[in-house]
């Protein structure tokens, strides 16, 4: 009975977090594709680094929606191609924070709320919102924020060409130790040197693709390791 209950409750939980990644495709397709490979990388790295089929494709959900926040941020600063001043990037850097008063508005599990609320800590303690440093900072919201890094520097964006995979692949190891967990660095690079095909195509899905479709989607890239 009590398993029952529980699965009932994740099912719910599924839902509600589709529902969102489904808003954010029709906010602002960029940040929708973003995610979707934030979560497949995500879900790999879980995977390599010992997580369940299940715990790796609720992380894989979390990063669908990790940048659920900016949903309530204005286009005008969202879509800006130039430099965000300061203001606007205050502003900006508030996602983290939207994003998880959204979810636990839903009482979603915390599990989704902590990845969302600091995937943008940095190991060090100089990112935001709360300054966490080290193994403060839930391993969830580490491996996200190690395949959102990635994803932003391997992808084409108003203010800056994609890098290529090698030289990505030098910021990442640049930023071992003060950005990012160095444990979580390694276990990347390794998934970058040996899966062949690793990087995912950049594609913009158009607006009327049914997202239901990303659940089978997210289970095939974990059933493909
Ligand atoms: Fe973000």
């Amino acid at each position: 009975m009590a398993v029952a209950v529980h699965f009932d409750r994740w099912r719910e939980t599924r839902g509600i977090l589709l529902s969102f990644a489904r808003s954010i495709q029709e906010r602002d397709i960029v940040t929708y594709e973003h995610s979707r490979r934030v979560g497949t990388y995500a879900q790999r790295l879980a995977r390599y680094l010992g997580w369940s089929r299940r715990k790796a494709y609720d992380l894989a959900l979390a990063g669908l929606v990790h940048d659920l926040g900016k949903t309530w941020i204005a286009n005008d600063i969202l879509n800006k191609s130039g430099a965000l001043s300061d203001d606007e990037r205050r502003t900006m850097q508030r996602h983290p924070v939207i994003g998880a008063r959204i979810l636990i508005g839903c009482d979603v599990h915390p599990f989704y709320v902590e990845t969302v609320l600091y995937h943008h800590e940095a190991w060090d303690g100089h990112g935001y919102p709360t300054g966490l440093h080290g193994e403060e900072i839930p391993l969830s919201a580490r491996i996200l924020s190690v395949a959102d890094v990635y994803d932003v520097l391997t992808s084409q964006r108003p203010y800056k060409a994609p890098l290529s995979e090698a030289v990505a692949r030098e910021r990442l190891l640049l930023g071992s130790t003060t950005s990012f967990d160095p444990a979580v660095v390694r276990a990347f690079l390794h998934l970058l040197d040996t899966q062949p095909n690793f990087t995912l195509p950049q594609l913009v899905c158009p607006l009327s693709e049914r997202i239901e479709q990303l659940s089978p989607l997210l289970v095939d890239s974990v059933t493909s390791l």
